[in-house]
């Protein structure tokens, strides 16, 4: 492989230099051994050319791309898969080479045009890297928008960093729909309401949690066994009811008796009964997954005479203020240490090298319980 060149906008910084200050100084003492494959002019990206089952990932080397106007160049040390990311491979085409996974984290090595120099060496957490894009963060160096790659909070890992993007943001999404809930969550915003996060121990359901707890809300959610419900304590809901288990109607209403404000629903159809049955007067459900059942039947007297909505979040269209207003909120509960990740928030990570991404897009389409992370870098 032939040596780094300088990049053409890194500020005045020799690349090669500042490279290899960055990756010594965010992953411990490293030789120039642990360097290797990542200081030439190369990179290894896992790309697909066609739709299809994790067999059509393939490992290739590409060029190191440069950052243009307005643009960051990060060294992703995490790729966070998420069921986006194998639903878009399974669906899509992959023309002409599309690099999977929307989430990831890493380092800023090169700005373009306009970007501050000061943003060289900041850890970042990145979020829809592959939306209408073809460069996913399951590649050494990625080039995207510099406000899609987020400064992380000091105390914040590269492995909280990659379990944000979706999951966060379509949680927080979510819980912004409730009934008098801000546009931006803080701490407060949701003090007084209750609220229901159905499948506490999912990547999303463990983000609700999360954000709910911080935002002031006393927090309901369901599991599917004594398992799941470790996780969801963990995750710091308040109470955890097993669906499986118990009447799960009966228990949210002896907790709530009043009702909840806000159910967060993954399982739209298949729960529809049990949230009809908890909503609070003038509630909604914020639902953001199937969950094998595209069509639900809903009681339109009922919603009227109750003033209850549901209301869908696709967390690509939510208008591009709600992602920057997420963004932030998710900023501030990270930084204040109330949005973590891993097994003591209830979300533990499995890692996968990059070469074995096709085997990470499986397990999290087999449902893996917890974050897979590709280590990258
Ligand atoms: N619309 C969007 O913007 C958006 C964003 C992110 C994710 N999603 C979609 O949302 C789904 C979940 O994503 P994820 O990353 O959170 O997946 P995940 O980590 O696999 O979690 C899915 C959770 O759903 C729970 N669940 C399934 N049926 C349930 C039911 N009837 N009641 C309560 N919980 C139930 C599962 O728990 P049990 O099996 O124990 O019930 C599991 O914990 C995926 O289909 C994903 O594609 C959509």
């Amino acid at each position: 492989m032939a040596p780094a060149r300088p990049s053409r906008h890194s500020g005045g910084l020799p690349a090669f230099n500042f490279r290899t200050h960055v990756r010594k100084g965010n992953k411990g003492l490293r030789g120039t051994n642990g360097l290797a494959g990542r200081l030439g002019t190369d990179m290894k990206a896992i790309v697909y050319t066609r739709g299809g089952g994790s067999d059509v990932l393939e490992l290739r080397e590409r060029p190191l791309p440069e950052p243009g106007p307005g643009e960051v160049r990060v060294a992703v040390r995490f790729s966070g898969v998420n069921p986006t990311d194998w639903k878009r491979r399974t669906g899509g085409d992959g023309s002409p080479e599309q690099v999977p996974n929307q989430d990831g984290s890493g380092v800023v090595d090169a700005v373009g045009a306009g970007v501050p120099a000061e943003r060289l060496g900041q850890r970042v957490w990145l979020w829809e890297a592959a939306y209408e894009r073809a460069d996913g963060t399951a590649q050494e160096y990625l080039v995207l928008p510099e406000r899609q790659a987020v400064p992380l909070p000091e105390q914040a890992s590269l492995e909280l960093g990659a379990s944000l993007g979706i999951p966060a943001m379509t949680a927080h999404r979510a819980l912004t729909l409730g009934p008098g809930a801000p546009e931006r969550l803080a701490p407060g915003a949701l003090a007084g309401q209750t609220v229901l996060v159905a499948g506490g121990a999912g990547a999303v359901g463990n983000a609700a949690i999360q954000l709910a707890r911080w935002a002031g809300a006393t927090v309901v959610t369901t599991v599917s066994g004594p398992e799941k419900a470790a996780l969801a304590k963990a995750a710091g809901a308040h109470h955890v009811v097993d669906y499986r288990a118990e009447d799960a109607a009966a228990a949210i209403r002896a907790l709530a008796p009043a009702g909840v404000e806000l159910v967060v629903e993954v399982a739209t159809a298949t729960n529809a009964a049990l949230d009809l049955a908890v909503l609070a007067t003038g509630g909604a459900v914020a639902f953001y997954s199937e969950a094998g059942v595209p069509e639900v039947t809903l009681p339109v007297r009922e919603l009227m005479v109750r003033n209850l909505s549901w209301r869908g979040v696709l967390i690509y269209t939510i208008p591009l203020e709600a992602k920057l207003h997420a963004v932030a909120a998710i900023q501030q509960a990270v930084a204040e240490g109330a949005l973590r990740a891993g097994a003591e928030a209830g979300l533990p990570w499995h890692h996968y090298p990059l070469e074995r991404t096709a085997e990470a897009h499986d397990a999290v389409q087999g449902s893996i319980v917890g974050k897979v992370l590709i280590d990258v870098g």
